[in-house]
């Protein structure tokens, strides 16, 4: 794959999947801008990337927050003059319970990082994006929204508001040359992951009971599908499953 002279934005790009993009986009010749709350973990990932010969810039964002999210956009421009691909990856899951037991501020919290936050950002690059041509967006999503579990209502439901917010968004920015699309990892290892594995019990053989390929997959091989939807250039408004077969069962 071959991403020179692009500028990747990454949302959530420190850690876990994020991580791997930040790291793969990198690899494959594009400038980085790897964005998460905790300002420390990003720079650390950025002085790992610029030791391996790549191309990136740290910048502290939370996409729960409008003001920090316009923070970025303006530091985005400022470090490299315009963003190609956003990657909206940045989600929580921080309200697994039965829907009676959840609570209104559970519900804001998610709502705010997993759906206002992408929709925000993605809406203030989009007429910037323009300005150059043209770009790409790639909302994260995850099989919780197209196939949902009990116990992860908000997550399952921010999810799949995002998968109907790409659609909008692909309808929208089309004639602006912009492609939106989204992608639905099932398992992968990550602290999001890893910390349900430690905390919940059952969750891996859960997990590995409805899918066909019974293993949890690395946090690369989200690399292969995330390069097909940043490099085509006739797919807009879909939602590229990658799950071991989840929702085939
Ligand atoms: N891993 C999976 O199996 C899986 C499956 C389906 C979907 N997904 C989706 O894939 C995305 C990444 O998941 P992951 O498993 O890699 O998660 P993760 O390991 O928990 O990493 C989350 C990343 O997002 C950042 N982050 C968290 N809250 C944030 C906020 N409010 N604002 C900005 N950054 C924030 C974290 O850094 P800071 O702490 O520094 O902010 C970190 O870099 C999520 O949207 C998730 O829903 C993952």
């Amino acid at each position: 794959m071959d991403f020179n002279d692009k500028v990747v934005l990454i949302t959530g790009g420190s850690r876990g999947l994020g991580r791997a993009m930040s790291r793969g986009f990198a690899e494959a010749g594009a400038k980085v801008i790897v964005a998460s709350r905790k300002l420390e973990a990003c720079e650390s990932l950025v002085n790992e990337i610029r030791a391996a010969g790549g191309e990136a810039v740290a910048i502290a964002a939370h996409t729960g927050d409008i003001e920090s999210l316009d923070h970025l956009v303006e530091a985005s421009y400022q470090a490299f003059g315009r963003v190609d691909i956003l990657v909206n990856n940045a989600g929580i899951n921080v309200a697994m319970g039965a829907l009676s037991d959840l609570t209104p501020a559970q519900y804001d919290k998610m709502y705010e990082v997993n759906q206002r936050g992408p929709w925000y950002l993605a809406s203030r690059l989009a007429p910037k994006m323009a300005e150059h041509g043209g770009g790409c967006v790639i909302n994260m999503l995850s099989v919780a929204g197209v196939k949902p579990p009990a116990y992860m209502g908000f997550y399952a439901a921010t999810k799949a508001a995002m998968q109907a917010m790409t659609k909008v968004m692909a309808q929208e920015w089309a004639p602006m040359g912009i492609r939106v699309n989204a992608l639905a990892p099932g398992t992968y290892h990550s602290d999001l992951t890893d910390g349900a594995i430690a905390a919940i019990p059952g969750f891996e053989e859960g997990a590995l009971s409805q899918q066909l390929i019974k293993r949890i997959a690395e946090p690369e091989e989200i690399l292969n599908p995330i390069f097909y939807l940043a490099s085509e250039s006739f797919t807009t408004g879909i939602t590229l499953v990658a799950d071991g077969g989840m929702t085939t069962l």
